[in-house]
């Protein structure tokens, strides 16, 4: 049930928190206090605020004057995540709240918890305290203000064992050592914050330090024995503070800046103030056994998380409706960010298949949601970290990027960085500075962008051929993913044109429903990109003639990267949805024969795998897989298995990209030879890049028998790399043995085996397997309590939801899971469910509509 969330009156608000934690490790537990300067604004008789799975106890308000009133009774609303503290009356004021208080150290992952760990040099279990607060869970470790505009500033101190290492946001400011073997550890003033920010990280740690260019203390730790792996992540810190200070004109306020490995984690990485906290395979870099691909998402992550310390963490949202400020924003700069400092991965590409692709996916659903949305209860705020906040909000801001320029941005987020700094945000103020620096309508466009869900198709209806140009009409209508028709939403548009000769032919912006340009210079057959460089937010719809004049500039790589990829991105969209055959796109990818770039075939490959799965369904998997092998096979003898010397990054990950394809494609000779590298590597004879290490698994495991498989957990309890394991586990699922699946599943829920933060993937991983499908739906149903209490709300548990239930391509799939969440609730996950069912509807239209054409198609392979 869900209740009716308020927020906290403003009546009393919060100065400073001077917070004292005792956490009992051995115990499970914590004890604290807490002396909280307050500003009472009107004349009350109780105090509320947030709190959760707290035993409070000791209230009392202390005036100036010195007056101790005590707090009559302590109420705990608990549905609402709040505590009364009554007293007789408080006039207004400022006074000090003073309290106790005590929780568990729980083992959910979020709040003040525990992570398990192996100590060194006997490698006896033990636990670490650490916090994840954000979104709404800093009321589980201390009662407090738990919105994210009461800003306040904290003092923080701690009494831990003498043998820890103990950090919080800001640098130590004092430690006394006791003879009781404990030390306590008090930390400076924190600048004004939000309390979703505050961080405390208690337990064994080695770290690797430096400094920036700008003076910044920055350490990385890491579990004891691993600093060496903290070193990527430190250079990465080190050289990006100065370049965001450089960037948005702002100096990174804080002394030091700590990033921290921690060994159970529900998320990827938090911008704890002063104090990033990490997945441990989201910053650890282990140079033999890190892939390429895992390097470069490290780069990204540390570059997404320090810049929340200016966006998010200086300037802060008023609200969680306005959570896409904060995490679109962070998820745009990390590509700036990764530009900057490793040109050659070519990110800005990159970007198209990583965060545009995905958010025009997840918009095009019925089942989405505008950017700006109401959300007031806990698992409506966890459910927004979604797609659409983080990858539609950033791909915003690249069109908005590429609309003012970079030096008009620039300075218009440096306006915005100064005038809200220590304060908080609605969108409309990112707007007005952006407007001020640049002189341009920015408001009235962006609105039409962030208030309403799903994004315009852009649809060449004419094109006539005039003296000294062509003449296009342009028409946008909503783009659905059932191809319905919406006549209601309208944008604005900031559109480009090119054309072999101009790379900017034309530039406008589409503000109405039909549009007539002027295209100068171009011939009856030359091509005409609309939205080059796929800069803009929405998809392109080109008559059949005017595709058809992209195919030699796409098969002589004329045509950019950025452009070959939409042009492919764009037709698969209209194939799903119902506007064009899925042979026509069929059709277009053989003109990318030639193509070399990885990005391009990235996208490609995903599509192939969208198409693979829906087959799965029928029995084309083998006539499809020979289709997918003719598309890859020229590539892989091309690229070879050895890295060649001084090999580019791109041309590394192209190879694991092609291999991986053609495993899964069932590729004989590739699975031999990567089943022969696989125990080459596991004598110890030749060892395998990791990069290719999850193609060999992967062909090793599909036609595993129980050997092989045992053979596969011994290298996963083998390794105590993260990454490694996650490898392992995660490869697991492509196994085709449906027993040996169920074994998988089995151990996946071992908790002393695999980690609650890993557990999800792997019967992901063993959900996407079509053999695995409906033995995990099954699982799923019989296991729904255990996994809703692991993981109760969390986004961890969506992704289980999703991964399990979006794949089937029945209208009884569909009514079948529909019955399911009907009688069994999931908070946080209901848009996720949703959302699942409308994808299965859809792939199930898809499969009527185009089954029999793609069966004629395929007879041939
Ligand atoms: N602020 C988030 C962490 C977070 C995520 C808190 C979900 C609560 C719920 C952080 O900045 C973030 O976005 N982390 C990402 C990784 C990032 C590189 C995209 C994550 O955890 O997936
Ligand atoms: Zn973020």
């Amino acid at each position: 049930m869900k209740h009716d969330f308020e927020r906290l009156p403003k009546s009393v608000v919060p100065k400073n928190y001077h917070l004292h934690f005792i956490p009992n490790i051995p115990q499970f537990s914590f004890t604290g206090s807490a002396s909280i300067s307050i500003k009472i604004e009107e004349k009350v008789d109780r105090i509320t605020l947030n709190s959760v799975d707290l035993k409070i106890s000791n209230v009392r308000v202390k005036s100036a004057d010195g007056n101790i009133q005590k707090c009559k009774e302590v109420v705990y609303l608990t549905e609402i995540e709040v505590v009364h503290f009554q007293f007789d009356t408080l006039s207004p004021g400022e006074y000090s709240l003073d309290m106790d208080f005590e929780g568990e150290l729980n083992d959910k992952m979020k709040g003040f918890y525990r992570s398990k760990y192996f100590s060194h040099p006997d490698m006896q279990e033990r636990y670490a305290a650490v916090t994840q607060f954000e979104a709404t869970d800093a009321r589980r470790c201390f009662p407090c203000w738990d919105e994210p505009a009461l800003k306040a500033t904290f003092n923080i101190s701690m009494t831990i064992p003498q043998n820890l290492v103990g950090l919080s946001n800001m640098p130590l400011i004092e430690e006394t050592k006791s003879e009781n073997g404990t030390k306590t550890l008090k930390f400076g003033t924190s600048p004004i914050m939000s309390t979703y920010l505050l961080a405390m990280c208690v337990g064994e740690y080695d770290y690797v330090e430096g400094s920036s260019k700008d003076g910044v203390k920055v350490r990385v730790y890491t579990p004891v024995g691993k600093k060496q792996q903290g070193l990527f992540a430190l250079e990465v810190t080190i050289k990006v503070l100065p370049y965001y200070k450089d960037y948005f004109q702002i100096a990174y306020p804080l002394p030091k800046l700590d990033l921290i490995a921690i060994s159970d984690f529900a998320a990827g990485a938090m911008e704890g103030w002063g104090l990033i906290t990490y997945r441990e395979t989201m910053v650890l870099v282990d140079p033999e056994n890190t892939s390429l691909i895992r390097k470069q998402n490290i780069a990204l992550t540390v570059g997404h998380e320090v810049a929340h310390q200016w966006f998010g963490n200086l300037v802060t949202m008023e609200w969680w409706t306005e959570l896409w400020l904060n995490e679109g924003y962070a998820s745009f700069t990390e590509f700036l960010c990764v530009n900057h400092l490793f040109p050659e991965y070519d990110i800005w590409t990159q970007f198209m298949t990583d965060m545009h692709s995905p958010a025009l996916d997840a918009d095009s659903l019925d089942n989405s949601h505008p950017i700006e949305v109401e959300v007031n209860h806990p698992a409506e705020i966890d459910e927004i970290f979604d797609e659409i906040s983080y990858n539609k909000g950033a791909s915003i801001i690249r069109m908005l990027h590429n609309y003012l320029g970079d030096e008009d941005f620039r300075k218009g987020m440096h306006l915005y960085l100064t005038k809200h700094q220590y304060k908080n945000t609605i969108t409309e103020n990112l707007w007005e500075s952006l407007e001020k620096a640049s002189g341009k309508v920015v408001a009235n466009i962006m609105r039409t962008w962030i208030k309403q869900m799903g994004f315009p198709k852009v649809k060449v209806v004419k094109d006539t051929q005039e003296e000294n140009g062509r003449r296009l009409v342009l028409e946008q209508t909503k783009f659905t993913a059932n191809g319905s028709i919406d006549e209601k939403s309208f944008w604005m548009i900031p559109i480009s044109i090119a054309t072999p000769k101009s790379a900017n032919a034309l530039t406008t912006v589409l503000d109405k429903k039909e549009m007539e340009v002027f295209i100068e210079n171009v011939t009856e057959n030359d091509w005409i990109k609309i939205n080059p460089g796929t800069i803009g937010f929405y998809r392109t719809q080109y008559p059949p003639d005017m595709l058809e004049k992209f195919i030699p500039a796409i098969r002589d790589l004329t045509l950019s990267p950025l452009d070959r990829l939409g042009l492919h991105d764009d037709l698969f969209a209209l194939v799903q949805n119902g506007s064009n055959k899925t042979v026509e796109s069929l059709k277009l990818i053989d003109a990318y024969r030639n193509e070399d770039n990885f990005t391009v075939w990235s996208s490609i490959a995903t599509s192939l795998s969208k198409l693979k799965n829906l087959l799965s369904h029928t029995d084309l998997t083998d006539k499809f897989n020979a289709f997918g092998r003719h598309i890859f096979t020229p590539l892989a003898d091309k690229l070879g298995w050895e890295t060649k010397d001084n090999e580019s990054h791109l041309e590394t990950l192209l190879r694991s990209l092609v291999l991986s394809k053609l495993v899964s494609f069932n590729c004989e000779k590739t699975c031999e030879e990567a089943t022969r590298r696989f125990y080459l590597h596991k004598e110890g004879k030749q060892i395998l890049p990791a990069d290719l290490r999850m193609t060999c698994y992967r062909a090793v495991l599909q036609n595993a028998d129980d050997k092989v498989y045992e053979e596969m957990l011994a290298l996963y309890r083998s390794t105590d790399l993260h990454e490694e394991k996650d490898r392992i586990s995660r490869a697991l699922g492509s196994i085709n043995n449906p027993t040996i699946l169920q074994k998988v599943i089995a151990f996946s829920m071992s908790k002393e085996e695999v980690r609650a933060q890993d557990a999800v993937f792997v019967i992901a991983s063993v959900a996407v397997n079509p053999k695995g499908r409906d033995l995990t739906w099954t699982f799923f149903k019989e296991n729904w309590k255990i996994l809703l209490d692991q993981y109760s709300g969390g986004f961890l548990l969506t992704r289980l939801v999703k991964h399990i239930t979006e794949n089937f391509a029945s209208e009884e799939k569909a009514l079948e899971v529909d019955s399911f969440f009907k009688t069994h609730e999931f908070p946080g996950a209901e848009r996720t469910i949703q959302q699942s069912i409308e994808t299965i509807r859809l792939s199930t239209a898809w499969l009527n509509r185009d089954l029999a054409e793609i069966t004629e198609y395929l007879k041939d392979y």
